[in-house]
């Protein structure tokens, strides 16, 4: 087991590259299955949930080449299993995404259930009612969804409605609908950028998708689609939590290589605290100058374009030491809290009433050793570290490995004094 040691103090400055989108790369992976040839992606974020996305292709029978820089190639051809096994599902519930692509174009699909998480029950209920009403018949067994769709026909097209926004709702429904006979349209769809890009991907194949990044999106079902290139876009809760890095500890930084457009929720509410942030029109660099006391204001998560709940535990560790009192309401999670339980032990002041947490701004932080629960909870942790009095350690960082590419070396080049270390015992 490993930890991440920070010892706390010093403001962020300098330059940093941000890395591909986990969470457009990991639908991506596996809609690369949907082609009748090889795919070859670039700009993908080298993580634990990438390494584990591409076993479970490699179990369903595709073939990857790890290129380099950051490059992959997926060859699909020779799939055997239409299978993503427990072993590899519990250590990702966005294997579930899986499914999509292995119905629309196998027909059949065998996805071991996701637990639940730390931050929630997290259930696919939408997804699986979406599939049976684009005629697939789904069974649980043994803590398997078999899903499989007509042998013959395969699936038809059909109007979804989705009662609450789903990401990854959004993103199966698009994968098993590109081969369905006839029409399908998402009503209430999601509009996260990583919703737009797999469409890109997808229409690049050879799909027929329009709408994508509106709430309604329409998918008109073709007969083949090809491999091709693509290169997967920025990621944008990366470049959150170096916004906010910057601002909490001070400092001045130098975002390269982001979509300033995806964090526009967030820009908002920091320039509300007091940080200033400038972006270069040429190069979309987003320079980020902390200010001597950031203000506390209120925030409440919300499906994009709204302030994303992927950032609100890094915000939190910021309010923990902005002037003043702040509210944050967390409307998409039941339980994506446990970040204000460890802060608390750090020295803040947080009161949890419901799905609401009231912060009230305090000097400083104390560094105290710390459990990180899930991967977003972690880098509020390690955010709260760097302006900490002492030393911080931040343990379970498996979370963090999950969603963050080289993250203390990251840091560390922005003149954090942070590194990794092995836990004793
Ligand atoms: C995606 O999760 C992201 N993961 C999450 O990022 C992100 O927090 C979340 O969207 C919200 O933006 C990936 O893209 C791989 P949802 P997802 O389905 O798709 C309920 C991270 O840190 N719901 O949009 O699983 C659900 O319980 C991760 O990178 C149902 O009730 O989230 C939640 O309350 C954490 N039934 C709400 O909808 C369903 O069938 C939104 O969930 C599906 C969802």
């Amino acid at each position: 087991m490993q930890k991440i040691v920070i010892e706390g103090g010093r403001p962020l400055k300098g330059t940093v590259d941000i890395s591909g989108a986990k969470n457009s790369a990991l639908p991506i992976l596996f809609a690369t299955i949907l082609g009748d040839g090889p795919t070859m992606l670039r700009n993908v974020p080298d993580l634990q949930d990438i390494q584990t996305t591409l076993r479970i292709l490699q179990f369903m029978g595709a073939k990857v080449a790890n290129g380099y820089p950051k490059s992959l190639k997926v060859q699909p051809n020779g799939m055997k299993h239409c299978e993503a096994p427990y072993e590899l599902v519990k250590t990702m519930r966005a294997s579930v995404l899986a499914m999509g692509p292995l119905l629309g174009k196998y027909r059949q699909a065998k996805v071991s259930l996701p637990g639940g998480c730390a931050i929630g029950a997290r259930p696919i209920n939408l997804h699986l009612k979406a599939f049976e009403q684009m005629g697939a018949s789904i069974e649980l067994e043994g803590g398997y969804v078999i899903a499989k769709a007509p042998s013959k026909k395969g699936l038809h097209g059909a109007k979804i409605h989705f009662d609450a926004v789903t990401v990854t709702g959004t993103e199966n429904v698009l994968m098993a609908a590109v081969y369905a006979k006839g029409q399908t349209v998402i009503e209430n769809a999601a509009r996260e950028p990583e919703i737009l890009d797999l469409a890109q991907l997808l229409n690049k194949m050879g799909a027929k998708i329009y709408g994508a990044g509106t709430e309604t999106i329409v998918i008109d079902g073709v007969e083949t689609m090809k491999g091709t290139e693509h290169s997967i876009i920025a990621d944008r809760i990366e470049t959150g939590t170096f916004m906010i890095g910057a601002a909490m500890t001070g400092g001045s930084v130098k975002i390269r290589g982001a979509d300033p457009e995806t964090v526009e929720a967030l820009t908002a509410k920091m320039n509300e605290c007091g940080a200033k942030i400038s972006i270069d029109k040429d190069t979309n660099e987003i320079h980020v100058e902390g200010p001597k006391t950031l203000k506390a204001v209120d925030i409440t998560t919300a499906p994009y374009p709204g302030f994303a709940t992927d950032f609100q535990a890094q915000y939190m560790a910021m309010m923990t030491v902005a002037q003043g009192t702040s509210v944050i309401t967390e409307t998409i999670f039941e339980n994506r809290f446990m970040h204000a339980l460890e802060l608390i032990r750090m020295g803040a002041d947080i009161k949890i009433e419901g799905n609401m947490a009231i912060v009230k701004g305090v000097k400083k932080l104390s560094g105290a050793p710390v459990m990180a629960s899930d991967l977003r909870a972690s880098a509020a942790l390690l955010l709260a570290g760097l302006v900490a009095d002492g030393i911080t350690e931040v343990h379970r960082v498996y979370h963090i490995d999950r969603g963050y590419e080289d993250i203390e070396k990251k840091f560390r080049k922005l003149g954090a004094r942070i590194k990794r270390a092995k836990v004793k015992f």
